[in-house]
């Protein structure tokens, strides 16, 4: 599997990456290390990892409580105390051993630790594989406001060893795949295709796939200034609904895919309503969205707390909600506007 070069890092793919990893730490001249896991990544993932680890240089492991609600401040100060405690200096390299939590907030203790220190991110979910490992995005969220603090800070290297995958439960991987379907109907409809039709995945070949398509995306536009928008395909709506569901008492909740994919059948019936996506295309979407993660019954009362969420979305340009919408598979258009009566109909039109 080819290496991917990002404009500062390489992104390694499975057995080269722990070669290359071996070999930077031999060439460079790094004081100690640092491994940040949480209790999951410590249990399923570390021992692999360590086991793959050739250095002479101390280890050190800080281990932070999973879950995206302890991915703030809070959990920042524990690890930057911890590392001042272990005599971490400017010369120590933090790795990060996680999901998009630990990868996250691990670059940004890395890269606010004494004005910054390098780091590595070694995803281990599907989500932070194809997602939260590449395009230099670091941070923590304040209160329920997602990634509110945070800085862009790139890793040294990136390394994908998809056997930490056996380590998830099937409803993680199906999270994960929603980010494929993005990059899919975005980028290159192959992938949305072999997640429809084929049971029988080759998870490498769309995990390298969909890293090159973010990593186009993020060299070209590393700080979201136009082009990175499109990688918010489905999830303007999808981030209302993944709220609205966490913040609810007595609903289910559901994963980040889950609601990101609720949201592309939402955004692909506004894409046929304002520009010329054709419908059979918003059905099929629909058909394969529900085949895959099921139907999640959305009811009338939940529409217009999800419509207000949607108002308080970071993204939104002066009080505008923004969309990227597709003229067709393959071919978005970035900022669009959408009346408030047919963002509504977009997500009744889900479901029914
Ligand atoms: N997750 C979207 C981005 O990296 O811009």
């Amino acid at each position: 599997m080819n290496t991917i070069q990002a404009t500062t890092y390489p992104i390694y793919f499975n057995e080269v990456a722990y070669q290359e990893i071996n070999h930077f730490l031999a060439q460079k001249n790094y004081s100690s290390l640092f491994i940040l896991v949480d209790t999951n990544t410590l249990r399923d993932c570390y021992p692999r990892f360590i086991q793959l680890l050739e250095t002479n240089l101390k280890i050190e492991v800080i281990e932070i409580d999973a879950g995206e609600i302890h991915k703030n401040l809070e959990t920042c100060f524990g690890v930057w105390n911890a590392m001042t405690e272990l005599g971490a200096d400017r010369k120590s390299l933090l790795i990060t051993l996680g999901g998009g939590v630990v990868t996250d907030l691990g670059g940004f203790v890395a890269s606010t630790f004494k004005r910054g220190i390098d780091f590595i991110n070694i995803p281990t979910t599907l989500l932070s594989m194809v997602d939260a490992s590449v395009g230099g995005k670091t941070g923590v969220d304040l209160g329920v406001l997602k990634n509110q603090i945070g800085v862009f800070a790139n890793p040294q290297m990136v390394l994908i060893d998809p056997e930490y995958l056996h380590t998830l439960d099937p409803r993680e991987i199906r999270s994960g795949t929603a980010e494929i379907i993005k990059y899919g109907m975005t980028h290159d409809i192959h992938l949305f295709n072999e997640i429809k039709d084929n049971p029988e995945l080759n998870i490498v070949d769309l995990i390298h796939r969909s890293i090159e398509i973010k990593n186009e995306v993020v060299t070209e536009d590393p700080k979201e200034k136009g082009l990175r928008k499109v990688l918010n395909w489905g999830h303007t709506i999808g981030h209302a609904i993944e709220s609205y569901f966490l913040d609810t008492d007595h609903k289910e909740n559901l994963t980040h895919g889950e609601a990101i994919a609720i949201g592309m059948a939402c955004e692909a019936y506004l894409s046929s309503k304002i520009l010329n996506f054709p419908m059979e295309k918003v059905e099929e979407i629909k058909e394969a969205i529900i085949k895959i993660y099921g139907k999640v019954n959305i009811l009338p009362e939940d529409i217009q707390p999800i419509m207000d969420l949607l108002i308080h979305d970071k993204k939104n340009e002066a009080g505008v909600v923004k969309f990227v919408l597709l003229n067709d598979y393959e071919n978005f258009e970035l900022s669009c506007e959408a009346s408030d009566s047919l963002i509504l109909d977009s997500i009744q039109f889900y479901n029914v």
